[in-house]
């Protein structure tokens, strides 16, 4: 098949790109033509381990254009993959979703043959129905299903796992109003083995919110169990391997800490609540998701105080990128943290192994480090990211205030904290 992407960021680079792999030609387009280049010369306009290789192999099947409309008519279906970031109130900025179905109009009135649309952006339930669906039908004045047909088909990729998610998927949720829209999509996933899920649109826009509510609640729910293992004197990662043996638990996702951060969970679950009001709901379990993500941060630093008066002090920090694997620093826990140190008048050398280029647009005047052993030369180190080359230093004779669990940080340290456990 014949494949356009819109959007060449960290979910469209990826899907793109592995479609490719699967043997259909794609051809991406964006506003950004330097990501267009990057990729004409053969290069991933991302950070994502492993999509290089995949983009060198099937370079062949893979073209940009400049010109969408012109993507449009060359091709069958048309994936859209642009950013739905969040609004100051939580609400979704769906700037980009409707300047793309617009130029989908334009593209769809163009061309005589059917074309099928799949939105992979995350779109908050009604979104496909009620926004996407008519700009479409008014630019082409065409109409859905005799001409075109949108389809709802959720991302779950991790960012650093991506290119593995993306061929391996525990499931694949496909939300479409017809029997025959659904189509063009299941022969593009007919070898993936896994359990494909048709359901109506909304059911599936609703289906990613409510598996990334459900990870952020994990994860913060660990936290709060954490929190009070720490004042007694328990480990939480004991707790919960212990509680992950309930088959009907899990043991995933249970990693207590200093939080969750990333252009997902927290966006995702911002707009959860602002729909969740919308419809007349208030959610106390979303909000307080939330809640106890915004404070577990400040929970290092003041694990820190226990130990030492900041002012003056070099605090080394070990890790800026919100997880290892990715340069990715959107909501990262390392900027509350950083912010609190300079605030208590604490001198900062950070140093992470492929995002301090992004950190330093954010905080040009702190230090970085060239190597992580530099780092470990300060008044006291706090671990922010669990990039493996951690567990690799020598903690001896070092004040560690630990927010990922560094095992080797947990033996050799002077003095050791573990936020929660
Ligand atoms: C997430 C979802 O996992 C993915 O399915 C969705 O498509 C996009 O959002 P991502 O944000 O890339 O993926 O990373 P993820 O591995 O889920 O981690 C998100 C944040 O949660 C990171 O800051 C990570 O450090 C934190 N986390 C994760 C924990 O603190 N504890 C855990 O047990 C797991």
């Amino acid at each position: 098949m014949r494949i356009s992407i819109f959007g060449t960021g960290y979910v469209g680079s990826v899907t793109g790109i592995c479609i490719a792999d699967l043997g259909h030609e794609i051809i991406f387009t964006d506003i950004d033509t330097a990501k267009l280049n990057l990729i004409d010369h053969g290069q991933i306009p991302v950070f994502e381990p492993g999509l290089q290789q995949i983009l060198t192999k099937n370079k062949k099947k893979i073209s940009t254009n400049t010109n969408p409309i012109e993507a449009i008519i060359n091709t069958d279906i048309s994936f859209i993959c642009v950013g739905t970031p969040s609004r100051e109130d939580g609400s979704l900025d769906t700037r980009s979703i409707e300047s793309v179905s617009q130029t989908l109009g334009e593209g769809i009135g163009k061309k005589k043959n059917f074309h099928t649309i799949v939105v992979k952006s995350t779109v908050i339930p009604g979104t496909i129905e009620e926004l996407i669906l008519p700009i479409i039908m008014k630019e082409s004045h065409k109409q859905v299903n005799n001409d075109f047909s949108v389809v709802s088909n959720p991302e779950f990729l991790r960012e650093g796992n991506a290119v593995y998610d993306f061929f391996h998927p525990d499931r694949i949720i496909i939300g479409s109003n017809t029997p025959e829209s659904y189509r063009p999509l299941s022969e593009l996933y007919s070898s993936f083995s896994c359990p494909k899920m048709v359901t109506t649109i909304k059911t599936a826009e609703m289906i990613k919110y409510v598996n990334n509510a459900f990870l952020a609640t994990k994860i913060s729910f660990a936290n709060e169990i954490g929190n009070i293992c720490k004042e007694a004197g328990i480990d939480s990662y004991e707790v919960f391997k212990g509680v992950g043996m309930d088959s009907r638990i899990n043991p995933r996702f249970f990693r207590s800490g200093i939080g969750f951060g990333g252009s997902c969970f927290p966006k995702d679950v911002r707009a959860l609540i602002v729909y969740s009001k919308k419809v007349g709901i208030e959610p106390g379990i979303l909000e307080a998701i939330l809640d106890t993500n915004q404070d577990q941060p400040s929970r290092l630093v003041s694990l820190l105080k226990r130990h030492m008066d900041l002012k003056g002090k070099t605090i080394g920090i070990l890790g800026l990128a919100f997880k290892p694997e990715t340069d990715d620093i959107r909501e990262s826990r390392a900027i509350p943290i950083i912010r609190q140190l300079i605030a208590d008048g604490a001198n900062v050398l950070a140093f992470d192994p492929v995002a301090m280029k992004n950190f330093q647009r954010i905080f040009p005047n702190i230090e970085y480090a060239t190597t992580s052993n530099r780092v470990l030369e300060t008044d006291a180190v706090l671990i922010i990211t669990e990039w493996s080359e951690f567990e690799n230093l020598d903690y001896t004779n070092k004040i560690v205030i630990d927010g990922r669990n560094i095992k080797k940080a947990r033996k050799n340290a002077r003095i050791y904290e573990g936020v929660c456990w």
